[in-house]
């Protein structure tokens, strides 16, 4: 880690190899993500903040904190999650999932059949508002009736600060941008300066803390899960854990979309069939 002895000197506080590797695996024990050596100068840009509003004079002094205060360690993870996303990220999910699966799924839900999905490390919400617009389209009459049956798509996140975003629904013109325009006028409400979803659509969305790792409380299948663009913060063993449990959790013939430089690890392979892009149709208990 000699970048970390170079900069050292600029930095408001010492930033050791020690302290960077009792932060990384304090991060990996809690949520699974790795951060190696290479992280170490963005580890210590996310986290000198936190140590600076926590008033303690030094990194290592920060550390000995988030080892024993919970609250502090949840604000610090917080700070090192990465929730890059954007509306219609990756559409051909969304369009493979219209197509294949939502003829299907709308006809049970107008019989009163219930629907369940799943948005696994949603961030700041644009996946599961992406998925709900996709799938509801412009006709608003429509969609309401839709969305007046038993349907409930959930989405999680382990970022208290994203899932809070996600929660308010309030996004600015230029991250709308993506969105087009006739999903735009349906779906999003307010001026320019005060974008915000449209209550209907946030309202049917449950967004909730779940640390993918950990336990998870909710019950029940879902005939589709969206876990995009998280994996690739995990070693073999927590991925392949985690597909399992995801697979696990799957109707047979839902589907399980993952980000597009993610793969299936360990053997759950042979429960599915891909079939697009990192799309893959569960066949196999
Ligand atoms: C890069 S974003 C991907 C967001 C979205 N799925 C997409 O593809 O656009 C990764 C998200 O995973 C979340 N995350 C990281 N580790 C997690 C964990 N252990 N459990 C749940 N979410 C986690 C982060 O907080 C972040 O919001």
């Amino acid at each position: 880690m000699a970048s970390l002895a170079t900069t050292e000197r600029a930095r408001e506080f010492a930033y050791t190899s020690a302290d960077h590797q009792a932060v990384a695996s304090l991060v990996y024990e809690e949520v699974g993500i790795l951060l190696p050596d290479g992280k170490a100068q963005l580890v210590y840009g996310r986290l000198a903040p936190r140590a600076r509003a926590c008033g303690v004079e030094s990194i290592s002094a920060y550390v000995r904190l988030i080892q024993s205060d919970d609250v502090e360690r949840a604000r610090a993870i917080d700070a090192l999650t990465t929730n890059h996303t954007c509306f219609f990220r990756e559409n051909h999910h969304f369009d493979d999932f219209v197509a294949r699966l939502w003829p299907a799924l709308s006809a049970r839900l107008a019989k009163g059949g219930r629907v369940r999905l799943w948005s696994a490390a949603c961030s700041s919400g644009e996946e599961p508002y992406t998925w709900l617009m996709a799938m509801l389209g412009s006709d608003r009459g429509a969609a309401q009736r839709l969305l007046k049956g038993d349907l409930r798509m959930l989405a999680t996140d382990v970022s208290p600060s994203v899932l809070a975003t996600a929660r308010e629904g309030r996004y600015s013109a230029q991250t709308l941008k993506t969105v087009p325009p006739a999903l735009r006028n349906a779906w999003v409400k307010g001026k320019s300066d005060a974008l915000a979803i449209d209550p209907a659509l946030r309202d049917a969305i449950a967004f909730r803390p779940l640390n993918l790792p950990g336990e998870w409380p909710m019950q029940g299948q879902f005939d589709t899960i969206f876990c995009r663009n998280v994996m690739i913060y995990f070693d073999e063993p927590t991925k392949a854990r985690l597909q399992s449990r995801l697979a696990d959790r799957l109707e047979i013939g839902g589907m399980m979309y993952i980000g597009h430089s993610e793969r299936l690890v360990g053997g759950v392979e042979k429960r599915f069939q891909c079939v697009g892009r990192t799309a893959y149709l569960k066949v196999a208990a």
